[in-house]
């Protein structure tokens, strides 16, 4: 084809502009979305904050992946957080970027929104901007410039409503706590029975960032204001399917502008990679992964081996990392378990050397992996895990049950979500020690209670498969959405 054709094309193309936060966690998932919408005909461009793209500039095997995909492309705008001194390791300092991005974005962002609508800017003008949830900063500029702004939230339908309640909890004058001995004194046992779409549960399973005395506290007001904005969204994406969070999204529904269930979008994804006639994608990874761990699993036995894993942000003491160390030792199970360079806080994950003597043949340990790609290799069980969204929902899509350890944010619902209404998981306590995580390792893995949540993990992945697959009600959804929202005159 000529380059006349393709600028003619181009020109026709819906371009949408993907506003990602500065989490990895977000950005996979804002990624495989991107990734959706390209193969369904629009030009992209994928837009990060310079925190995190500095990063992905060092790591050559992430961003080269992407690299010269036709009509996708790579932007970013600055959010203030100046480069730590400490090397390639930025710490995530989770409070503070919060603020910087809601403060420092939206003037970085209306230029960039402004200089693509511009007839010499080489692209087509902008049609739609999909704007992660927690970057509410966007509407700024898209309202000046009457652009459509559609949210996406990389958090449970749970997680996201778990957070908007906290506006009628702070006004109920349950949030904040009194005082710290709120937090062992049983008054995170009262049961909060008034959400409409939520489970009943106790305040200890609401969001870590209810866990405060100040009532300014910066991510509790961060969480509140950033989905009640999505009342000013042109339409909110969940990344859920309709079975999995029924009520929730009935529940949303009736709240918010137009919501669509477009989920799981790890496995929407997944299925445009193997459609060969689909240019392939890469990863935007932080960490460089090691795909060494994917021959250590092939020796093993199917269904034999405990993968472990918090995630991007979770960070352990050093006590828990021991305790989790030792449950892990003492359970005899197999494992392989990624420990970040930044898990432990302040200080190194050091495991002592009667760690590593007591489980040489058994252990697989590194500091970040193909996360999807183990959790369906064959010789994964089970799966110890911190519930972030992203986590749960490809264990969910390689039927994998969980061993739940929420750790902030939306994960505390989550693992009870996972725990008492999916039935795919349970949950270790809080203050972790090595003999209940030796006991549940058992249970999962050879106990009576694992091969029942096995049994019903393996249903979830049949019905997450069914929402996704082409024609699935998420493809559906998709397909409303382009039509009613994006490419709308
Ligand atoms: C955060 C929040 O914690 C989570 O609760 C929220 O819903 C989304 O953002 P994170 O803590 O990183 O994310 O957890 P998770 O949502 O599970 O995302 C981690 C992502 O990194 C997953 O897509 C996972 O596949 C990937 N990953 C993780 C790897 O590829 N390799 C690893 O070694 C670890």
């Amino acid at each position: 084809r000529g380059k006349q054709d393709q600028d003619m094309e181009r020109s026709t193309k819906a371009h949408l502009v993907c506003m990602a936060v500065p989490a990895q966690g977000h950005i996979n998932s804002m990624l495989n979305l991107a990734k959706v919408l390209h193969s369904k005909g629009s030009f992209i461009t994928f837009v990060n904050t310079e925190f995190v793209h500095r990063r992905f500039l060092k790591n050559p095997e992430s961003l080269s992946s992407l690299d010269g995909l036709p009509d996708f492309r790579f932007a970013s705008i600055p959010d203030g957080v100046s480069p730590s001194n400490d090397g390639d390791e930025h710490k995530q300092d989770i409070p503070n970027l919060s603020l910087a991005i809601k403060n420092n974005c939206p003037a970085p962002f209306l230029k960039l929104l402004s200089s693509m609508n511009d007839p010499n800017s080489g692209v087509p003008p902008v049609n739609c901007v999909i704007s992660d949830c927690f970057a509410s900063f966007t509407l700024d500029a898209t309202t000046k410039l009457g652009i459509p702004n559609v949210f996406y939230c990389a958090s449970s339908v749970c997680g996201f409503m778990d957070f908007y309640y906290c506006k009628d909890l702070m006004e109920r004058g349950i949030i904040p706590l009194k005082s710290e001995d709120d937090l062992t004194n049983g008054y995170l046992d009262t049961v909060i029975d008034w959400r409409p779409g939520m489970i009943d549960v106790p305040m200890r399973d609401l969001t870590s960032f209810i866990r405060t005395t100040n009532r300014n506290d910066i991510l509790l007001n961060f969480i509140i204001d950033e989905t009640h904005a999505s009342h000013q969204a042109t339409a909110i994406i969940f990344n859920s399917f309709s079975e999995l969070e029924s009520p929730l999204l009935n529940a949303c529904s009736s709240m918010l502008p137009s919501v669509f269930d477009i989920g799981p979008m790890c496995l929407l994804s997944q299925y445009i990679s193997n459609d060969s006639s689909i240019p392939s994608f890469g990863r935007l990874n932080l960490w460089k992964e090691d795909l060494g761990c994917l021959e250590w699993l092939d020796e093993k036995e199917p269904g034999s081996v405990l993968y472990v894993n918090f995630g991007s942000m979770a960070n352990l003491t050093s006590k828990q990392l021991l305790e989790f160390a030792w449950g892990l030792a003492n359970s005899a199970c197999p494992f392989l378990w990624a420990i970040r360079p930044d898990l432990v806080e302040g200080d190194t994950a050091l495991l002592p050397q009667e760690f590593s003597e007591m489980t040489k043949g058994r252990s697989f340990i590194t500091s970040w992996c193909p996360q999807q790609r183990v959790l369906s290799h064959a010789a994964v069980g089970g799966f110890l895990t911190h519930c972030g969204w992203n986590s749960t929902t490809e264990s969910i899509c390689a039927g994998v049950p969980m061993i739940c350890w929420p750790f902030f944010s939306d994960q505390q619902i989550n693992c009870r979500y996972i725990c008492s209404v999916w039935k795919i998981g349970m949950e270790i306590n809080e203050d972790v020690e090595r003999e209940e995580v030796a006991r549940l390792i058992e249970e999962m893995m050879r106990g009576q209670k694992g091969k029942e949540m096995k049994k019903a993990a393996m249903e979830w992945k049949e019905k997450a498969f069914e929402a996704a697959k082409p024609g699935g009600g998420s493809w559906i959804n998709l397909e409303r959405l382009i039509k009613e929202i994006i490419t709308k005159e």
